[in-house]
C-alpha cells in the first residue's frame, strides 16, 4: 500500500484494528491515544516486531483540545514526512434519557466527537490538498443515520459527522482528496462492552448476520476507502452493520 496513515484513538478497539491492518498492508502509521499509554506502547512494540521495516508511532492527544491536536499533527507529519490518510476514529459514547441528560454530557460529546473532528482534520487535510491526493475517513455510526433512544447526544454527533463528510467532500474532492464516513453497527469493543446482556440480545436478534461485528470488519472497509481502489468514492457513508436495521 505504501500510504502514510494518521489514526486518532488507535490504542484500542476499531482504531487499533485499523493500525494493525494498515501496517500489515504496507502502510506507515502514527496513531493517537488519550489515556491508555500502556496499550499504545504494547501495540507499537508488537507492530515493530511484526513489521520492522515500517513506521509505527503513538502520540498522546486529547482530540477536544485544539492546541494539543496542533502539536499532535506536527508530530505526526514530522514522523511520517507527510500524510495520505486521516482516520478520524477517536470518539466517546454516552447513554441517558434526554429528559434528564446533564448539559455537561451533551457538551462532552460535542467537544470530543465533533470538536475533535474539526481540530484534527483542519491541520491534517491541508498537506493532502497541497499534494493533490489523500483520503479522510470519519467514524460515524448507524445511530447517526437512524437515531437511537437513550443516545440523543451521541446520535446527534454521529449525524453531524455525516454532514461534515458530505460537505468537506464537495469542497476538496476536486483536489484529489476523498472524504467518506463509515457507519458501524454494534461492534465488539470496550465501548459496547458496557451494554447490558439483555439489551445485547434484543439488538442481536435484529442483525440478519446473527452476530455483532468485530473491529476487523470495520478496519477492512476503512483500509479499502484509504486505498487507490476507492479513488472514485467520495462523500459516502458506508454501513458496516451485518444488515442491522434500527
Ligand atoms: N463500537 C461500536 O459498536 C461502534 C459503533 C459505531 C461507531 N463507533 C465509533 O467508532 C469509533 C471507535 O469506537 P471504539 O468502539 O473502538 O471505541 P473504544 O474501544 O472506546 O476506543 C476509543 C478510542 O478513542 C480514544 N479516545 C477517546 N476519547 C478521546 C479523546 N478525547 N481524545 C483522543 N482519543 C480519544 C481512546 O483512547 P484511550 O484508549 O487512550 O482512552 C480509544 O483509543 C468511535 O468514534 C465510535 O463512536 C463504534
Amino acid at each position: 500500500m505504501g500510504k502514510r496513515f494518521v489514526v486518532t484513538g488507535g490504542s484500542r478497539g476499531i482504531g487499533a484494528a485499523v493500525v494493525r491492518l494498515a501496517l500489515a498492508e504496507g502502510a506507515d502509521v502514527v496513531f493517537g491515544y488519550r489515556r491508555n499509554a500502556d496499550a499504545a506502547r504494547e501495540l507499537c512494540e508488537g507492530m515493530a516486531k511484526a513489521h520492522p521495516e515500517r513506521i509505527c508511532a503513538a502520540l498522546p492527544v486529547d482530540v477536544s483540545d485544539q492546541d494539543g491536536v496542533a502539536g499532535f499533527a506536527e508530530g505526526a507529519l514530522e514522523a511520517l514526512g507527510s500524510i495520505d490518510v486521516l482516520v478520524n476514529n477517536a470518539g466517546i459514547s454516552r447513554s441517558s434519557a434526554f429528559a434528564g441528560m446533564p448539559r455537561g454530557e451533551w457538551d462532552e460529546l460535542v467537544e470530543t466527537n465533533l470538536g475533535g473532528l474539526f481540530n484534527t482534520t483542519q491541520p491534517l487535510v491541508l498537506p493532502m490538498v497541497k499534494q493533490r491526493g489523500g483520503a479522510v475517513i470519519n467514524l460515524s455510526s448507524v445511530v447517526g443515520l437512524h437515531g437511537s433512544a437513550m443516545q440523543v447526544g451521541y446520535s446527534t454527533t454521529k449525524a453531524g459527522i455525516i454532514g461534515f463528510t458530505k460537505a468537506l467532500s464537495k469542497e476538496i474532492s476536486g483536489f484529489g482528496v476523498t472524504v467518506n464516513a463509515v457507519a458501524p453497527g454494534l461492534i465488539e469493543t470496550d465501548m459496547t462492552a458496557v451494554i447490558p446482556e439483555e439489551h445485547r440480545e434484543i439488538v442481536r436478534a435484529r442483525i440478519p448476520t446473527g452476530r455483532f461485528g468485530t473491529p476487523e470488519d470495520v478496519a477492512h472497509t476503512i483500509c479499502f476507502l484509504a486505498s487507490d481502489r476507492a479513488r472514485y468514492i467520495t462523500g459516502q457513508v458506508i454501513e458496516i452493520a451485518g444488515g442491522l436495521v434500527l
